[in-house]
């Protein structure tokens, strides 16, 4: 998959070190060549010794090494690889990128390029969470680096939160996807999928019977054809593609949160099943029968249409806003309808009726409603619903 692909592997100074070697090995083993740096932090965790024996490469790890200088400098160094990789991305290294310091050699390398950049950010909970670092996220996101998690788990210090590095597969899915070359390589693609759940009480939530199988294999097409995706997914079924940004909810709201604070991007696919009603008034302990055989009232709100939202956007709106409308009855025209009153682009219409086994299942029926028309599409797998979806939003954005 990487065959002939040259990796500059920045390893900064976090707990997660120890997996960037078995990083090493991986990508390797995919056919890339890796060159390490280290930085003076990451010495602490690794040996130099160890990661240049994996890389079976040298390790670079002074700024004013003479030596290293002669063999190839700095600017040299980070030219000359097809994707620079920051795991761990410690907080300290997104904040030098961030501000564009340039005070030791990996910082260096990151200024001294316009090659592409990889971020598998590591640290504690509350790091991570710090208004400072989701300021520098923000600025690098915005400055085209790419990132890879982190995951949310228990942590080596004990606590508990989004901050572990991703793991070693992810991350070279990730270096894949960053190093696809095709039409939509640089674009930046939204993708939602999967159900919402609205909680009642602590315990019960409504739902929908969306697997997220049809959202999961369109940013999966869509990171084929070399685009940066976000996935924003509710709890589906399926496990997330590999090569996109994950971004984990369970209600509408977060949902709409995450896809705003994923903005700006060329084009935004929305095959989420969002609820259209969360319970108001959420109880914060678990509703009991209490004998008297009463039962409970539930009342409902309606929930933000995210589509909505994001197609009637302004200056922020993508250039291609894509819609799903999951219909049992009168599809062509209750999707048309949809298509106007959302204002998005283009509609994906389904018939989601029990009997077509489309909700849950493998394949998908669908129509292509734009200013064009419709285009009915023959029954297929949803993979290839997505391939040929994703080439037809390559084909739109030129
Ligand atoms: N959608 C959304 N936010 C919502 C509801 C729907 O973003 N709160 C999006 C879906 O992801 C899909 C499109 O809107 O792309 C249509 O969803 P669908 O469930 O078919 O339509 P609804 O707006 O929910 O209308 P209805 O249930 O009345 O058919």
């Amino acid at each position: 998959m990487l065959a002939g692909k040259r990796i500059l592997l920045i390893i900064g100074g976090g707990i997660a070190a120890f997996k960037s070697q078995l990083l090493i090995r991986a990508l390797r083993e995919q056919g890339a060549s890796v060159t390490p740096v280290l930085t003076r932090a990451a010495e602490e965790f690794v040996t130099p010794l160890s990661v240049s024996a994996l890389a079976a490469n040298k390790v670079y790890r002074d700024l004013f090494d003479l030596t290293d200088e002669a063999e190839m400098g700095h600017i040299e160094l980070s030219r000359s690889a097809d994707l620079i990789v920051v795991a761990p991305g410690t907080a300290d290294l997104m904040a030098k990128m961030a501000g564009g310091l340039a005070n030791d050699l990996a910082s260096t390398l990151l200024l001294a390029t316009d090659t592409p950049v990889l971020v598998a950010p590591a640290m504690n909970v509350r790091m991570w969470e710090h208004p400072a670092t989701q300021r520098n996220l923000a600025t690098l996101k915005g400055d085209g680096v790419r990132f890879v998690g982190p995951e949310k788990g228990d942590m080596a210090c004990g606590e508990h939160g989004p901050g572990r590095m991703s793991e070693v597969p992810e991350i070279v899915a990730a270096v894949g996807a960053a190093l696809a070359d095709g039409p939509l390589k640089g674009r930046h693609v939204i993708v939602t999928s999967g159900p919402t759940h609205e909680p009642i009480d602590p315990v019960r939530y409504i739902a929908n019977r969306s697997s997220g199988a049809q959202g999961t294999a369109i940013a999966a097409a869509l990171a084929a054809l070399g685009a940066v995706v976000t996935f924003v997914t509710g709890p589906a079924n399926v496990p997330p593609p590999g090569g996109v940004q994950v971004i984990r909810v369970q209600t509408a709201v977060e949902m709409l949160e995450a896809v705003e604070a994923a903005l700006p991007a060329d084009a935004a696919v929305f095959a989420a099943a969002v609820a259209d009603w969360q319970v108001t008034g959420k109880m914060t302990s678990k509703i009991k029968k209490d004998g008297s055989g009463k039962i409970p009232a539930l009342k409902l709100a309606e929930n933000p249409d995210i589509l909505a939202t994001v197609a009637q956007m302004g200056r922020k709106r993508p250039k291609l806003v894509v819609g799903f409308a999951a219909e049992t009855d009168d599809v062509l025209a209750n999707a048309t309808a949809k298509r106007k009153r959302k204002g998005c682009d283009w509609i994906v219409a389904n018939d989601v009726s029990p009997e077509t086994g489309i909700m849950g299942g493998a394949e998908n029926a669908v129509t292509l409603i734009s200013d064009a028309g419709a285009e009915e599409w023959p029954r297929m797998g949803k993979d290839m619903v997505a391939r040929q979806l994703a080439a037809r939003i390559a084909e739109a954005l030129g």
